[in-house]
């Protein structure tokens, strides 16, 4: 039996922030963040669109009735959590009307943790043939005004159905994780925004990198001859860029190099105009190459680098499947131009407001556009949530 993913469903914010404009408020080079970071535009959410409601309708993309009828767990992938106690993962099963029989949970490690859903979901559906598991990776990553991270915060979520006999990427036995105990990134209960220590962090990653692929390659006799593409955790995509020259194999043919760097550009074409969505980057990295590159056919072996601050570090593996280019979308590029562009004015403003809670703990909010769904007010503490349009 195969087992991997079957669909991939994606949502980000309807608002959008050009990185030109964010260079010409800080008094940077535009060319710092288009050349040094390789960034064209971040994904900004107002109040409204938070980790839930990217999340349900980066699913209702995807999802059929039938679906709905087979999914027995929900798993969200987050580091920007709204809350505590309960599992963002129980207002989306209520907001997709999936069939109460499921489970529904939240996992944490920084990025990494979409990748270890995968592999829950992966060992779900070997147990349970029939089932589908909804994995959510969403996030809204924000570090604050005028800060170092600044130029890499963004909003989005990536859904993937996992199932047997998968129609986009079979996943292979074979993972390798890597755990390091470092503070490049970590963000305590009180703060709404994380500490960095920037610099150490891309030297973490480049380095948790090179020493599990190279174990990976050890215990499992395989290199980088074996695959097509090699997508990475994409914080922003000029340090994938530099992971990709880190584990190229020299000694490989010329077209088999270009065919991989091809593939690379096609993996961050998307990230590039949205930033860094934490848990859901790595996959967005993936349906950026699966959507873009015109060097893939089924058949192939895909490496997939995850990358979590803290540090948890995993590669894994896949086999496209047959026909996997129908499940996919053409004109995704078309839609991210469709956001509205945001003055730094107005984004300092939108991406920091705060919930004005009166003193039953209710608030509203203005409106803004969202996708299929929105978080409609905050009623005595806690959040509703509702179909954007009603
Ligand atoms: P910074 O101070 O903005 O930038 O920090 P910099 O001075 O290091 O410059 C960035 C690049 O731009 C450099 O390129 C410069 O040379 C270049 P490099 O030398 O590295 O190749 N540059 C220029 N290029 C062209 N024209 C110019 C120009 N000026 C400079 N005029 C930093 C960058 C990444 C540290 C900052 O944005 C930051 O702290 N970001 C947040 C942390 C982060 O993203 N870390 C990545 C690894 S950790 C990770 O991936 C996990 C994470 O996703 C969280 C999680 O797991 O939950 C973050």
């Amino acid at each position: 039996m195969t087992i991997g993913i079957d669909k991939i469903g994606f949502a980000t914010s309807q608002y959008v922030l050009k990185m030109k404009d964010l260079a010409a408020a800080r008094g940077e080079d535009p060319e710092k963040f288009s050349k040094g970071l390789m960034l064209d535009a971040l994904s900004i959410a107002p109040i409204t669109d938070d980790i839930i409601t990217l999340a349900a309708s980066a699913a209702e993309e995807i999802l059929t009735d039938e679906d709905k009828e087979l999914i027995d767990m929900v798993i969200v992938a987050t580091e920007s959590s709204v809350d505590q106690s309960k599992a963002a993962a129980v207002y989306i099963h209520q907001l997709l009307g999936i069939q109460p029989f499921a489970r529904s949970i939240e996992m944490k490690e920084a990025c990494y943790s979409a990748t270890a859903a995968l592999n829950y979901a992966k060992l779900h559906v070997e147990k349970h043939p029939q089932s589908r598991v909804l994995v959510l990776a969403s996030d809204i990553a924000k570090y604050g005004i005028n800060t170092p991270g600044e130029s890499t915060q963004g909003a989005g979520s990536v859904a993937m159905l996992i199932k047997k006999d998968p129609n986009i990427l079979i996943l292979h036995d074979e993972t390798l994780a890597q755990t390091r105990d470092i503070m490049d990134f970590w963000r305590p209960n009180y703060s709404t925004t994380p500490y960095v220590n920037g610099i150490y962090s891309t030297k973490q990653y480049l380095d948790l990198l090179k020493t599990t692929w190279t174990e990976y390659q050890k215990r499992f006799e395989t290199s980088l001859a074996d695959f097509a593409a090699f997508c990475f955790h994409l914080p922003f995509p000029k340090l994938a860029l530099k992971g990709f020259n880190k584990i190229m194999d020299k000694t490989l043919s010329s077209p088999v190099q270009e065919k991989l760097r091809a593939n690379f550009e096609a993996s961050i074409l998307y990230s590039q105009q949205i930033g860094n969505i934490y848990t859901g980057s790595l996959f967005l990295g993936l349906l950026s190459l699966l959507e873009n590159s015109r060097h893939l056919s089924a058949g192939d072996n895909i490496a997939l680098f995850s990358y979590g601050s803290g540090a948890v570090a995993e590669i894994f593996t896949g086999t496209l499947a047959e026909g996997f280019k129908e499940q996919l979308l053409s004109n995704r590029l078309e839609s991210l131009a469709q956001r509205s562009p945001l003055s730094v004015a107005e984004y300092e403003k939108m991406f920091f407001e705060e919930a004005a809670l009166d003193e039953s703990g209710s608030a509203s909010f203005d409106h803004y556009k969202t996708g299929p769904f929105a978080l409609k007010k905050i009623t005595e503490h806690q959040r509703i949530y509702g179909e954007a349009n009603d």
